[in-house]
């Protein structure tokens, strides 16, 4: 009966009239849902464009505000940290350091918005490490975990005490949710929530970020302690451990490329679930756009609407404001 000619059932019926297709549309995006990254560095009076991440600037602390009036104002209120240091050494001890931009932005941002804002920061030794890894190194050049993790617990302090609302911890040490949420619950800052970097995947797509961030690693990879993308058991595993060591929400990252992940992870836990649409992925979209092989805005809204209907509730985006702004037209 199904398969019978003409068809009975015609799906159109329910596409042509707008109103009514709209009506029954199953998936939301609304501002309140996005995250922007903010990248911080050290100096003053500075806005500069990073050259290969479209739309997105180095700031100095003094005019962080404007980066964030503009987001404020459409509608995006959630922002994710990340800090270029003064200085680097092998311990990447400006990590924790209070005169650091990340800990001077979250005392800025947080004395000018209050709780009109929500201060997220990534917790990782990668940007503070001459060698760009994301811990301390054994002498055999590899990355000593559960040091590591104590001084990501550490970290994690320093950007609290500084004004962060949430903790992100991103390299991927095992056991690193469980020592920040010690570090934290110590220093009385029992309630500050743990959004952790969960399925992260030694991707080829972090480029422009390791760019802007001066984060690539000197010699070698990430491939010893980020998970190898072949594997959805084992990136599984990463995110329900996680819950375990008391994870508040975990994330996906990339996105575009991992949606079977973040939709298997959707049916894997009751947490809030985000992702983030990193930087390559980010600028395949922007240079598709450039080439004019994708159309601006309906491109970005399908994106963004892709990783909510595959069970993401927040989507970290350098597209967030674009996006938000698409969304109140
Ligand atoms: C690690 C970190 C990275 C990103 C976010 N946090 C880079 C890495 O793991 O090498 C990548 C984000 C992006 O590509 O947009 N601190």
């Amino acid at each position: 009966m199904t398969c019978a000619f003409p068809p009975r059932t015609r799906l159109r019926r329910l596409r042509e009239n707008r109103v009514l297709a709209e009506s029954i549309r199953e998936v939301s995006l609304e501002p309140r849902q996005l995250i922007l990254p903010l990248f911080v560095v050290p100096g003053s009076g500075k806005r500069t464009p990073i050259s290969g991440l479209y739309g997105v600037d180095h700031w100095s602390v003094d005019r962080l505000y404007e980066g964030a009036d503009e987001a404020i104002a459409a509608g995006v209120k959630s922002f994710m940290l990340f800090g270029l240091p003064t200085e680097k050494d092998a311990n990447g001890s400006t990590a924790w350091r209070e005169d650091q931009p990340v800990q001077q932005a979250l005392r800025f941002l947080k004395e000018r918005y209050g709780r009109e804002i929500q201060l997220i920061t990534d917790v990782c030794m990668c940007e503070y490490t001459a060698h760009g890894h994301c811990g301390f190194l054994t002498a055999d050049g590899r990355v000593e975990n559960d040091s590591s993790a104590a001084a990501l617990g550490r970290i994690a302090l320093s950007h609290v005490r500084a004004g962060a609302d949430t903790v992100a911890p991103s390299a991927m040490m095992d056991g690193q949710v469980a020592s920040i949420r010690k570090a934290l619950d110590d220093g009385g800052f029992q309630t500050t929530p743990i959004m952790s970097y969960s399925s992260k995947f030694a991707s080829a797509f972090y480029g422009p970020f390791r760019e802007a961030a001066g984060s690539a690693p000197s010699f070698g990879d990430r491939r010893g302690y980020q998970a190898p993308s072949t594997n959805w058991r084992e990136a599984i595993r990463e995110p329900l451990l996680d819950e375990e060591e008391g994870a508040d929400i975990l994330m996906v990252k990339p996105s575009l490329l991992y949606m079977d992940i973040l939709a298997r992870l959707r049916e894997a836990t009751m947490l809030p679930l985000a992702c983030y649409l990193v930087s390559g992925e980010y600028m395949m979209l922007r240079h598709a756009m450039a080439a004019g092989a994708l159309d601006e805005e309906r491109g970005l809204l399908e994106a963004h609407f892709a990783l909510r209907r595959a069970g993401a509730d927040l989507i970290i985006t350098y597209a967030a404001v674009d996006v938000a702004r698409l969304l109140k037209r």
